[in-house]
């Protein structure tokens, strides 16, 4: 008697018939992650500061048969992260990932207030105010995923992104206090922490003494692609991972090990 059902994992991995709201398209993990997710069956409805590459994505994702609008924004702008989240909502989210992110390289003090503002309203104040705006939405349907993409540096820290490490510590602690206050209506909020990715980002780390450092401290000694993080992100998008609540998930080679 074959008692292996074919399709449950089929069916568990599915995306479709879901809208994903999500930053960070035009390049590097979110424009891995665009794709991956559309592959799983997902509307996208993507966004990013980079109007020509976030456009350019949606285009191809559409051209292959898959479903995604690009909408611009700057989340360093609360009022464009608001005319976003006004313009993502009529599109009724059923899965919200942050992606988007920034960071400057160098010693604590050398930062500058406006560095420091950047940093904020990018990695912290970004994701929050999109889940703000989006959230009641989900509640209202009773169900939904946030996931929103911190770093192994904001688990252990990392020399030279002091104020960097701050901004995506504090999203992961923000991330499982919202996970405790929304499971009652079934949505599940999860962090995925990438480490050294082969992304823009990590190649404009200028000091190419610490961009090798960074990848042979990991012990598989090579750099994460953006599609290896991007899975990580569409698993915790999927029905599969209706048990996964407040957890952090590092996709990093075993650069970091938590027990
Ligand atoms: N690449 C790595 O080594 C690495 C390591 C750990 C964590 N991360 C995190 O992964 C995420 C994705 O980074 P990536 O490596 O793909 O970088 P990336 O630079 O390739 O992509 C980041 C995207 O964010 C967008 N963005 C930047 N500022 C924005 C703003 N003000 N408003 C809207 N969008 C904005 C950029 O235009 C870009 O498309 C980030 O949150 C980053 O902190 C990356």
């Amino acid at each position: 008697m074959n008692t292996i059902n074919q399709s449950a994992w089929q069916t568990a991995t599915s995306l479709s018939g879901k809208t994903v709201v999500m930053t960070g398209v035009a390049s590097g993990i979110g424009r891995a992650t665009a794709l991956q997710l559309a592959s799983a069956g997902a509307a996208v409805i993507g966004s990013d500061v980079n109007q020509k590459d976030g456009e350019a994505l949606a285009a191809e994702i559409r051209a292959s048969g898959g479903r995604a609008e690009f909408l611009p924004l700057d989340l360093t702008n609360g009022a464009s992260v608001d005319a976003f989240v006004a313009a993502a909502k009529p599109h009724d989210p059923d899965i919200v990932i942050n992606v988007a992110g920034w960071d400057k390289i160098g010693p604590f003090l050398d930062n500058t207030p406006d560095v420091w503002e950047k940093l904020v309203g990018i990695n912290f104040l970004g994701p929050i105010r999109m889940i703000h705006g989006l959230l009641p939405g989900l509640i209202a349907k009773r169900y939904g995923k946030v996931i929103t993409v911190s770093s192994d540096a904001g688990r252990v820290g990392s020399l030279g992104e002091t104020f960097y490490a701050g901004t995506k510590g504090g999203i992961i602690a923000f991330t499982k206090s919202l996970a405790r206050e929304v499971s009652r209506y079934n949505i599940n909020c999860n962090v995925i922490c990438p480490g050294p990715t082969d992304t823009p980002l990590f190649h404009s780390i200028e000091n190419e003494k610490l961009r090798a450092a960074l990848v042979t401290a990991s012990p598989m000694r090579r750099l994460g692609t953006p599609t290896e993080v991007a899975n990580g992100i569409v698993f915790l998008s999927t029905p599969a991972a209706d048990f996964i609540q407040g957890q952090v998930l590092s996709v990093s080679g075993g650069l970091t090990m938590h027990g």
